[in-house]
């Protein structure tokens, strides 16, 4: 699959995992509260890894602006690392592991919008879809080592079966996606 398009789908199901926060947050559910953050925790560990072992050394070559957005996204890969290390130490669902939850999401949400706004469009201006293929290869085999999930999961899914789990996760623009970027964006393990 196209490694932006694989990325992409990875951020529609965070954004999902956002929503389903949100809900559990209005519903004082705190052990959905804490599953959702343990695997968001998770998934972005296996994301920014993706992104700074594979993506990231791949596009800096490609242009100094595009080096510039690079920079700032391993910053706020950062930050995302360093809230997620200190909410490990919290209790789930007590107020300020709330408020670092809450944030950890304001700011994943503000990086990731960036990144599909700033950096991805320049990116697939400057790369050709055979090298995006390749990234894409790369970053599947490294989900697969990682336990996290991959398109090839939602292999057997028919399509409606994917649109009813795309639906359940609260996948952020299921409605515009083809079967691929559907099986790409569910957690379907
Ligand atoms: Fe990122
Ligand atoms: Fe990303």
């Amino acid at each position: 699959m196209d490694g932006l398009d694989l990325l992409i789908a990875d951020h529609n199901r965070f954004r999902g995992i956002f929503t389903r926060f949100q809900e559990a947050k209005d519903n004082e559910d705190v052990d959905e509260m804490g599953e959702l953050a343990d695997k968001l925790a998770f998934e972005l560990k296996v994301h920014t890894d993706l992104e700074e072992k594979i993506f990231y050394p791949a596009v800096r070559k490609l242009d100094e602006e595009i080096a510039e957005v690079v920079d700032e996204g391993l910053q706020e890969h950062h930050v995302g690392d360093v809230l997620v290390e200190e909410a490990s130490t919290l209790q789930p669902g007590e107020d300020e592991w709330v408020a670092k939850i809450t944030v950890l999401i304001e700011s994943v949400e503000h990086h990731i919008d960036e990144e599909e706004e700033e950096l991805f469009p320049q990116v697939r201006t400057k790369s050709d879809a055979e090298t995006r293929a390749e990234w894409g290869a790369r970053m599947e085999a490294m989900k697969a080592e990682q336990g996290a999930p991959k398109p090839a999961d939602a292999e057997k899914l028919s399509l409606d079966e994917l649109k009813q789990l795309a639906s359940e996760q609260q996948i952020a623009n299921r409605s515009k996606m083809s079967r691929e970027d559907l099986a790409a964006a569910v957690d379907a393990r």
